[in-house]
């Protein structure tokens, strides 16, 4: 089953409550929250204030992706401002698999992104600890940037490699899904769909919605 998770990055960040609001209505089915610090990429977005923020707008669960170096000092603050799920990134943290339980152990589910260079081998040893993989289909940092198509593969690779595991773990991807490209990523195998401008630049963003779900 396909999931849309439009990413607020590119809301109107002086109407958030609205925007997340109309994605409810409009059948989203998380709310995508790009966390980022202007260390580990180069931009800053917000932190855990828009968390707990949104959180009074919406009852979709806040799917926290956390652009951030040394996660693990901030995973307490996004759980206590409602984070529903909370990805790292393996590029991120030295300790990966440290942090992934310490977000499960607080009850919120967690998830392991990589970067498109980043190899599918960190997956292999995290099957039994994540509920969530999530794969970078451009370098993050900003919206709107353009798909990376040698990326595709991957996303077989891991979907591949979850369904052999046994495990019930989602497989997101983030960057540049547009109308033209979802339908070859869902064939690869991903269930959770990262769309910022796709969503929030078109002029009726239910309607986009409604077009990335065919
Ligand atoms: C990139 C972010 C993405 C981005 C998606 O660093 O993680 O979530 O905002 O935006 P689009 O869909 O415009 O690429
Ligand atoms: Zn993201």
């Amino acid at each position: 089953m396909i999931k849309i998770s439009p990413s607020i990055l590119s809301a109107d960040f002086a109407e958030m409550g609205k925007a997340v609001e109309l994605m409810e209505k409009s059948g989203a089915d998380y709310i995508h929250c790009d966390v980022m610090d202007g260390a580990f990429v180069p931009n800053i977005s917000f932190g855990p204030g828009m968390i707990k923020a949104i959180k009074k707008h919406t009852s979709l669960p806040l799917d926290v992706h956390l652009m951030v170096d040394k996660p693990e000092r901030y995973i307490d603050d996004f759980v206590n401002a409602g984070a529903s799920i909370i990805t790292i990134h393996a590029e991120a943290t030295t300790h990966i698999q440290r942090v992934l339980q310490y977000i499960r152990a607080k009850g919120v589910k967690c998830g392991l992104v990589l970067n498109p260079a980043t190899p599918v081998d960190y997956v292999k040893y995290c099957l039994d600890c994540v509920d969530m993989i999530l794969l970078m289909s451009v370098n993050p940092g900003f919206g709107g940037q353009k798909f990376i198509p040698a990326v595709l593969p991957k996303v077989k690779e891991v979907s591949d490699m979850i369904a052999a595991s046994g495990y019930d773990i989602e497989l997101e991807i983030d960057g540049g899904i547009n109308f033209e490209n979802i339908g070859p990523v869902l064939k690869a195998g991903a269930n959770v769909i990262v769309a910022g401008s796709t969503v929030f630049g078109h002029p009726d963003p239910a309607e986009a919605i409604r077009r990335l779900r065919g």
